[in-house]
């Protein structure tokens, strides 16, 4: 059994975080959100790897390498522009030959991991697994329409009108079956190479598809409100013993709840922090700061005498003054200094942004 992992597409909504980065190294609790699935993928007892990479792929070798940190074994894999998610299988053609394998959309968070789908394909041998959950809208995810029995009645992209609340998650298992259909596949209206047709497809040729109802919860981070669920969901569920305080907190500073402090960070009295929190190596929580709950600090991050909560501030931001921050997220190197009056801010603000108040 191989895996793929898919790390191109553009993340659109995700700008402007985008315009300088790949949205599948934005972390999720101070870890970029494709370790997650790389991960899942070994626990899965996946050995070999192959990451799709699109146009916008700095930082994802650096951070990844060969694999052998996950006990995994990496292939990087050129996608160029992204054309859907079955160009992606028809780019990994080679890699894959004739074994079964995981395919894992980088941009997923799945709380139950790929084991199930390994799991269920061992037990019961079909064509493919597919994993669906039921989701309140489902019309911008794939829709499977299931029969009584279980069986598959209809299987469609973001229909206008969904025929069911299930919605297809992000990660699929295929045999070498799934290659006739992506070869003889046609671009969808959007123009793309859709999983979902090529699903279909292999359905219609009598091959069997089993569904997969996911346990636990799952989260497609497209937009910035949904980075933001992930980062307090992956929090929330942190066991707290593997939440390490190697950072200084000085007498007069407040740390209640599990709270993660990297090597260099200095909590300074009259700062409070309430978790579940993490905070990256080399931060400053100055006096009157106030960081709450489900908030991840990458490393560098300075917060004097403002408050923030529920949110991600990448690598190297500050915050200053008199400000509440909430469900933001800030990126690299970014600043916002704030004057009398106090406010309270909810924003998305790319690297490197400027924001006076
Ligand atoms: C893709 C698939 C869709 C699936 C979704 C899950 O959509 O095309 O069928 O429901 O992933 O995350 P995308 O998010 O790439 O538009």
């Amino acid at each position: 059994m191989k895996g793929l992992l898919l790390a191109g597409g553009h993340g659109t909504r995700l700008r402007p975080l985008t315009f300088t980065g790949n949205k599948h190294m934005i972390p999720i609790a101070n870890q970029p959100m494709l370790f997650y699935g790389l991960r899942h993928l070994a626990q899965a007892g996946i050995r070999e790897v192959g990451i799709i990479l699109g146009t916008v792929h700095e930082g994802i070798e650096e951070a990844i390498g060969d694999g052998r940190a996950f006990g995994l074994e990496v292939t990087y894999i050129h996608q160029g522009d992204p054309r859907g998610l079955a160009d992606a299988v028809r780019c990994a053609r080679s890699f894959l030959g004739d074994e079964p394998f995981v395919m894992y959309l980088g941009d997923n968070l799945l709380q139950q991991g790929a084991l199930p789908f390994v799991d269920l394909y061992e037990r019961d041998t079909p064509d493919a697994v597919v994993g669906a959950t039921v989701v309140a809208d489902p019309r911008s995810y794939g829709v499977v329409e299931l029969g009584p029995d279980g069986s598959i009645v209809s299987i469609s992209e973001k229909p206008a009108h969904p025929k069911s609340n299930l919605a297809l998650i992000g990660v699929y298992l295929f045999t070498p079956a799934i290659h006739d259909v992506v070869a003889k596949l046609k671009p969808s209206a959007r123009g793309e190479f859709e999983i979902t047709d090529a699903i279909w497809a292999l359905h219609g040729t009598g091959a069997k598809v089993a569904v997969q109802k996911v346990e636990g919860w799952w989260k497609d981070t497209g937009r910035p409100e949904d980075l933001l669920e992930a980062n307090e969901r992956v929090l929330r569920a942190f066991p707290r013993d593997q939440l390490k305080r190697e950072g200084t907190v000085e007498s007069g500073a407040e740390v209640r709840g599990g709270v993660a402090l990297g090597l260099g960070t200095v909590v300074r009295a009259g700062a409070r922090i309430h978790g579940p929190a993490v905070i990256g190596s080399g931060c400053e929580i100055g006096p009157g700061a106030y960081v709450g709950p489900a908030t991840a600090l990458g490393n560098r991050v300075k917060v004097v005498g403002a408050s923030v909560r529920r949110s991600i501030l990448l690598e190297g931001a500050t915050i200053s003054g008199p400000l509440e921050i909430v469900d933001s997220i800030l990126g690299r190197e970014s600043r916002v200094v704030a004057q009398e009056p106090a406010r309270r801010i909810s924003c998305i603000l790319g690297d490197a942004t400027m924001l006076r108040l």
